[in-house]
């Protein structure tokens, strides 16, 4: 079941979002909308020379931005403690996490973890990035963290005791599991934060389908196959992001929930969908976030 709302970014003077992987495609689309809406962005990104060359590109646009650039890589858990422990450090206020960043369908690789690359960035990162920054979260204004999943969580198999992907690896398998891990790490946290009474909420969304990098190291088949979808499910960029920046600033938005852009083919709007198969399973949602906190050190909740 799903339901959709109208809905249009309002002023965002005052409140400061951190966007991982702000330096391209959707976590460049939202940071472009959020600065135009009057709010300060850190963008959280691994490559600073790009963050600095968008940075500038967007303050050369009309829009007058309030942009700061920051250290990421989710793919070294090393680094997010540092970029952790500098907005700490500093007193950068935080009002919203999005946890958008990502990888997709690429070679088999592990982290130093021995965590494959796609679980260990798309998920591992981010769920210690959150932890290290809920504290932080906690004294904003309308405190969220936005984790980005995509449909594709339905095609996830999550064997928890096989993280190196040793038995069977698949890229697009393996891109769609590390989205069952990010579907299932949001909604064991919304679980946790109401829980415990805390002022901050957690939020699943998704853009749909739209055209970015994110294909780019996945085998010609996969792109081909990517692509004839393309052409018929894409969106706008400015329409797939959307229910990620509705989900970000707008405090009747629901938890436990996956907002999408809608049905294909029809106009955008932010849309709630229900959460089917193992995206529902309390059990696997409880197991992952201990594993994810054995692996990282970090337990958010
Ligand atoms: N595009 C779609 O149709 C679609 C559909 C469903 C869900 N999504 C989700 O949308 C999110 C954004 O993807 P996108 O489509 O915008 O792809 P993209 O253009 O490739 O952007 C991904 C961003 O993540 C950053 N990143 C990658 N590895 C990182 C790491 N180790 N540490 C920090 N940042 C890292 C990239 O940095 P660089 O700029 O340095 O490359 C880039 O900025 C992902 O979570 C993806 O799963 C996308």
């Amino acid at each position: 079941m799903s339901r959709a709302v109208s809905w249009k970014l309002g002023d965002q003077t005052g409140r400061t979002f951190v966007v991982t992987g702000a330096s391209s495609g959707l976590g460049l689309a939202i940071t472009r909308h959020l600065a135009a809406a009057g709010g300060r962005v850190v963008m959280a990104v691994r490559d600073t020379a790009k963050g600095h060359r968008v940075r500038d590109l967007l303050r050369a646009g009309a829009v007058k931005a309030d942009l700061a650039v920051r250290r990421l890589d989710l793919f070294d858990l090393g680094s997010v403690r540092r970029f952790a422990a500098e907005i700490e450090a500093d007193g950068t206020p935080v009002d919203v996490l999005i946890n958008n960043a990502g990888i997709g369908t690429v070679p088999r690789r592990l982290s130093a973890e021995g965590v494959e690359s796609q679980l260990a960035t798309n998920h591992l990162g981010h769920f210690a990035l959150t932890g290290l920054l809920l504290g932080r979260l906690a004294a904003g204004i309308d405190p969220a963290v936005v984790t980005v999943g995509s449909s594709l969580y339905r095609l996830g198999r999550l064997d928890l005791d096989d993280v190196a992907a040793e038995r069977r690896y698949s890229p697009g398998r393996a891109y769609a599991t590390s989205k069952l891990a990010n579907v299932l790490f949001a909604v064991e946290l919304d679980r946790r934060l109401r829980a415990s009474g805390s002022p901050v909420r957690s939020l699943l969304a998704h853009p749909g389908m739209t055209r970015t990098a994110l294909d780019r190291d996945a085998p010609a088949s996969a792109r081909t196959v990517a692509a004839v979808m393309g052409t018929l499910f894409r969106r706008p960029i400015d329409d797939a992001v959307a229910p990620i920046l509705y989900a970000a600033t707008e405090p009747a938005a629901p938890t436990g929930r996956h907002i999408g852009p809608g049905r294909p083919l029809r106009r955008a709007r932010p849309t709630a969908e229900t959460l089917t198969g193992a995206a529902t399973d309390r059990d696997l949602a409880a197991r992952l976030w201990s594993r994810s906190a054995e692996l990282t050190g970090v337990d958010p909740a």
